[in-house]
């Protein structure tokens, strides 16, 4: 049909994606999806794939947590908007909650989110413009790839060290900066290595960023889930200089994660960050703002969750990682990498001994298959030839999942 001015009605529906969204990927999702293996029939699944520590059940949040979310609730004061940035009593109690001395923070330093990944997002767009680039850790969290690439960022990656139980290489990390780079990412402690680092690595990590003048980006959401003899310094506690912007949560460490509760914590002690700030108050409009009856609840989840409580989760995460590291640090061709914090542990994969096994990606696909074990390759941290196991299921499956892992490795190797 022909319009009046010229142009020719079109025919059909023709709706097409953002470029953005044909960027968005997430690689966990798209390596997991591409299995196409069935776990053995004959035995129950047990699935430690999932940095999830509330899906066994094992593991509740403490009565006080509880108990502060359904006055929230009750309360009738949390049901409408909270200002875009979070509630003021809320942003206070992180900001006591958090500061450490070194780092001291008021409410305006505190930004709420939708959790750690919302923090993360807000973080990133606020800092790079399409084209810039930057430095996240290999293996690493893959949402900081599944963020920059969708932002049109260049993602960048320095290598972790496994021999020096996952420092940073420093040179490496160096080698990776440019004019164009706008942060380096920094997890501390780490998923998927476990590890953490000490005071004087921290320190070395600092000093590239001083050098290079280019701020941090450090995720903390495993703040303080460090194990005995162990200690979590936060980042900003150890700089006077260098501006950090360190994204916590809720959601691991009082074992909520459904609860959609983060914040950023913006350290910027000699006002390097100005503009930055303006961003990430203005960036938070865009969503208006988190969970309004969790924000109503957190002063009290922060200020009457006991710390034996936290102690005793580690304890029982601890424990998991002794038992997996004895069973595994014994099984021929398997290499597990002691972890220090968070809830995972990395182990690596030697091919040569496991003649028949060609990468991680076949390894866990075949240990589902014959074991019905399943945990993510390495692959989905950029970090191939090794495999994540979560720490935060019940211990017998823990057990059960080492001695059917044995089993698999001796059975690969009596066929190689
Ligand atoms: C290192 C790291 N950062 C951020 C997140 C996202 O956390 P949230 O559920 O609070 O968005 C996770 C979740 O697994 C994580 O491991």
């Amino acid at each position: 049909m022909e319009l009046c001015n010229g142009h020719s009605r079109k025919r059909k529906w023709v709706v097409q994606s953002s470029d953005m969204a044909k960027r968005t990927v997430n690689p966990i999702r798209r390596i997991v999806d591409n299995m196409k293996i069935e776990p053995n029939p004959n035995l129950s699944t047990i699935s430690l794939s999932i940095g999830d520590p509330t899906i066994f059940g094992n593991l509740l949040p403490h009565p006080n947590i509880l108990k502060a979310i359904e006055e929230s609730l009750r309360s009738h004061k949390n049901n409408g908007y909270a200002p875009a940035v979070g509630q003021t009593q809320a942003r206070k109690a992180i900001a006591e909650y958090m500061s450490v001395p070194g780092a001291p923070l008021t409410e305006k330093d505190i930004i709420i989110t939708s959790a750690c990944s919302g923090a993360i997002e807000i973080c990133l767009s606020a800092l790079a413009n399409a084209g810039d680039n930057i430095v996240c850790p290999r293996p690493g969290f893959s949402l900081y790839q599944t963020i920059g690439v969708s932002n049109a960022l260049d993602v960048r990656f320095y290598n972790l060290l496994p021999e020096k139980e996952w420092e940073v290489d420093l040179n490496n990390l160096e080698s990776q900066i440019d004019e164009k780079t706008k942060c380096i990412l920094v997890t501390n402690p780490s998923n998927p290595c476990g590890s953490v680092y000490s005071r004087k690595h921290l320190i070395d990590i600092l000093e590239v960023a001083e050098r290079h003048k280019i701020p941090i980006l450090a995720d903390e959401i495993y703040a303080y889930s460090v194990f005995s003899g162990e200690t979590f310094y936060p980042l900003a506690s150890l700089t006077t200089t260098v501006p950090i912007l360190s994204c916590c949560a809720i959601s691991k460490r009082f074992l909520v994660p459904g609860w959609r509760l983060g914040w950023i914590q913006i350290h910027d002690r000699n006002d390097v960050l100005a503009e930055v700030r303006k961003g990430l108050y203005d960036l938070a409009t865009r969503i208006l703002g988190a969970n309004s009856v969790t924000q109503g609840a957190l002063p009290k989840i922060l200020s009457e969750t006991p710390k034996e409580w936290f102690d005793e989760n580690l304890r029982y995460i601890e424990d998991n990682a002794k038992l997996a590291m004895d069973r595994l640090s014994k099984v021929n061709g398997l290499e597990p990498i002691q972890p220090r914090g968070a809830m995972y542990m990395m182990v690596g994969i030697d091919t040569e001994v496991l003649g028949t096994i060609e990468s991680d990606i076949h390894f866990t696909e075949q240990l589902l298959a014959n074991k019905s074990v399943f945990c993510l390759p390495g692959t989905c941290f950029k970090y191939p030839n090794f495999f994540r196991i979560v720490l935060t299921v019940p211990p017998h499956m823990i057990q059960e999942a080492c001695s059917r892992i044995k089993e698999f490795c001796e059975e690969v190797i009596a066929i190689s």
